[in-house]
């Protein structure tokens, strides 16, 4: 495995049908050629990820969906004009380019066109080595299946150093800007769904779209249900007044919460977010950072559920769910 820094080498490892983690506005993806199943059957095994939890197929253009996905609703249209390039995946139905291994079998396709400027290159250089401007990028969060995402790269090298192999590479593009993944939306009904809330809200698609968010799917969104993103340290919700009794002089637990809420005595403080942007931003480095501390646990005060608040309850709640 090598650390790089030039987009044009991560592209050409992954011409080779080698794997590249990869920086995005989100979180890190472990990165593949969408079109190459034993490139992609790599990704499963360094993840650990079952066979049937399908990845994301990330493009360089809206002018590609059709290329992936078929049948596209004029409010995934919207949702596609208002926010990509940026941190929203649309599941649609799919083309026979999205094969059973990137879907995990299932007949729709999750597809997104990332922002972060070096997956950009990445994606455009892949193009225009394989002549086939729609080509695809398969990423999947660059973490052992179930843990936390990685929001820089030497939390991918730390997570999946070992995994990789000689020629695969992890390119450098310094911090996640959002830092919890893309809201992902069901866009095969006649209204959206959001399935996996982000930096995206359910305001926003409303915003986009004119349409109220529905609430049940048909859709299969394995990953999004079970706990996951999940630290090694016991994570538990509480408000800022419990917290303010926690026990004090109690070494081994770390505090997460927005920077007005103060720090009991003896307890360690993670990170001191600034707002519901700054908390989604700190989110996965802070419980990283509890468990790097060899803290048995970490009292979380989740932020409002306003904007990426929700995502990050949401993220919240799954850590406190186990792991
Ligand atoms: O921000 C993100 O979305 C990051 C970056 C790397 O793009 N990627 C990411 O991928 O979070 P992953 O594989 O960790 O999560 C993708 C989620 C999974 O829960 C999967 O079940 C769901 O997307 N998914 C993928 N394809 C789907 C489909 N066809 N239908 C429903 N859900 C799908
Ligand atoms: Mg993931």
């Amino acid at each position: 495995m090598r650390l790089i820094s030039d987009p044009d080498d991560a592209a050409r490892a992954l011409l080779g049908g080698h794997l590249a983690a990869l920086p995005t506005e989100t979180v890190y993806g472990l990165g593949a050629r969408a079109d190459l199943p034993h490139a992609i059957a790599r990704v499963y095994a360094a993840k650990g990820r079952p066979a049937d939890h399908p990845l994301i197929v990330h493009i360089r253009d809206v002018s590609e969906l059709g290329a992936w996905a078929s049948d596209v609703p004029g409010y995934a249209h919207d949702l596609a004009r208002a926010h990509w390039p940026g941190p929203l995946t649309l599941v649609l139905s799919r083309t026979d380019r999205a094969g059973d291994f990137v879907t995990g079998g299932q007949d729709t396709v999750a597809v997104r066109v990332p922002a972060h400027p070096l997956m950009r290159t990445v994606l455009d250089r892949l193009a225009g080595f394989t002549g086939d401007p729609a080509i695809g990028i398969a990423a999947p969060s660059a973490n052992r299946f179930g843990r936390v995402s990685p929001t820089t790269a030497a939390h991918v090298e730390v997570e999946l150093g070992l995994l990789l192999g000689a020629d695969d590479v992890i390119l450098d593009g310094g911090p996640s800007a959002v830092g919890v993944e893309s809201t992902i939306v069901d866009c095969t009904g006649d209204r959206p769904v959001i399935l996996r809330p982000g930096h995206v809200s359910a305001a926003d698609v409303t915003a986009a779209t004119g349409l109220a968010v529905g609430s049940t799917s048909t859709v299969r969104a394995p990953g999004t249900l079970a706990s996951h993103y999940a630290p090694a340290a016991r994570v538990v919700l509480v408000e800022a007044e419990a917290l303010l009794s926690a026990e004090p002089d109690d070494a081994s637990t770390g505090v997460l919460a927005l920077a007005e809420v103060p720090t009991p005595i003896g307890l360690v403080r993670l990170s001191e977010p600034t707002g519901v942007d700054d908390y989604a931003r700190v989110l996965y480095s802070a419980l990283r950072e509890a468990d790097a501390l060899g803290l048995t646990r970490v009292l979380a005060v989740p932020p409002p559920p306003v904007g990426v608040g929700a995502a990050v309850i949401d993220r919240l709640e799954r850590a406190a769910s186990g792991g």
